[in-house]
């Protein structure tokens, strides 16, 4: 082989979000999306919450560097990830369920469809399959050939982040005010664990007292939950219906029932209160601003090479990578 053609191989695929489209696999493995939906179904089954876990899968990707994956990427010897990363770890769970839909589609369709794209329709499918809107994803993204802890620290937001913080954060992504309040409506399923709000109920804004936002009762419910002396990984719900993807939240968050700070904070700011108000009244205007901030989001990419990863963990050896691209630009 002369050099000049394995550096031809060797030249990465890069893709902008303008080139991702619905049915993106409708020729090279048909179907894909039907493969992930009944994954998702058995994972729903087996294990509720696993979906919600799934689901988060989309925020915490895409706001780094793109939806490409790399938050699948486990650590290696010269690579810290992101699965460690601040907001992650002891906490982002359910990794198998995509390992599982990626061991089905490799199975059917060998190298084609991949890890970013699996995450998209993954988070859609939880959410369909748990009552909420169904709609078509864009797909055609590439996996990232790297991750970088450091970039997940420096972005994700901590629950304790207030309104104003997450509107500018999410802005930096193109997310208008609109978008931060019915993403937020996604923690109308899923757990969290007491860490996350152990400076909420015993010392908000470093007075050594709660947050006053909290109804009393509510706040009572949670003392139980949470003592001072709990074991931190203890979870409790994100709102009153956590298997059911609905409007339960934003009627949780008027009433002063909120799990997180960042959460409760969206009914303090006239901004975001103004959405949470009208997405507590109107289920149907929450899907739809949802089903679009899902699409938007899905969108970011970063103009970066990647690949098909054969398994989702790991970027592929120089031997699979030689055969992807002998895949795509010649045979197909
Ligand atoms: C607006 C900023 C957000 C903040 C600060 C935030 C923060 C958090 C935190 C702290 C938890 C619980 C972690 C734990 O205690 O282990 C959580 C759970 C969750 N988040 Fe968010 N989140 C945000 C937005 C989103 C978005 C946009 C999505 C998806 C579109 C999402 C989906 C979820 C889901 C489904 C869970 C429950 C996961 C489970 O049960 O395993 N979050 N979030």
């Amino acid at each position: 082989m002369s050099l000049l053609f394995v550096l031809f191989l060797l030249h990465i695929t890069t893709v902008a979000a303008d080139q991702l489209r619905p049915a993106f696999y409708s020729e090279t493995c048909p179907k894909a999306e039907s493969i992930v939906r009944d994954v998702m179904k058995e994972a729903l089954i087996r294990e509720p919450r696993s979906v919600a876990s799934v689901m988060r899968f989309q925020f915490h990707d895409c706001l780094v560097n793109g939806c490409d994956a790399s938050l699948l990427l486990d650590d290696t010897p010269s690579m810290l990830g992101e699965k460690e990363a601040l907001s992650n770890i002891n906490s982002l769970r359910s990794f198998e369920v995509i390992d599982e839909a990626k061991e089905a589609l490799e199975k059917v369709c060998p190298g084609v469809v991949s890890c970013a794209d699996i995450i998209i329709m993954a988070a859609r499918d939880a959410v369909a399959l748990t009552g909420g809107p169904d709609w078509e994803v864009r797909l055609g993204r590439l996996d990232s050939l790297t991750a970088k802890q450091e970039d997940s620290n420096d972005i994700m937001p901590s629950p304790r982040s207030n309104a104003s913080l997450l509107i500018d954060l999410f802005d930096r992504f193109n997310l208008s005010v609109r978008d931060l309040v019915a993403l937020s409506g996604s923690h109308s399923i899923g757990q969290a664990r007491c860490f996350s709000i152990m400076f909420r109920l015993y010392n908000q804004s470093g007075a050594g007292r709660p947050d006053p936002s909290i109804e009393p009762k509510f706040r009572e419910k949670l003392y139980k939950l949470c003592p001072t002396t709990v074991d931190q990984n203890v979870t409790g719900d994100l709102d009153a219906t956590p298997r059911v993807f609905d409007n339960q939240y934003f009627k949780d968050l008027v009433a002063g029932r909120g799990f997180l700070n960042s959460d409760q904070t969206l009914f303090t700011l006239k901004q975001t209160r103004t959405f949470v108000k009208l997405f507590s009244k109107d289920q149907p205007e929450f899907f739809e601003a949802f089903v679009e901030g899902m699409l938007k989001m899905g969108d970011l990419q970063r103009d970066q090479p990647g690949e098909i990863r054969r398994n989702c963990r790991v970027v592929n050896s120089r031997h699979e990578h030689i055969l992807g691209v002998l895949r795509e630009k010649l045979i197909f």
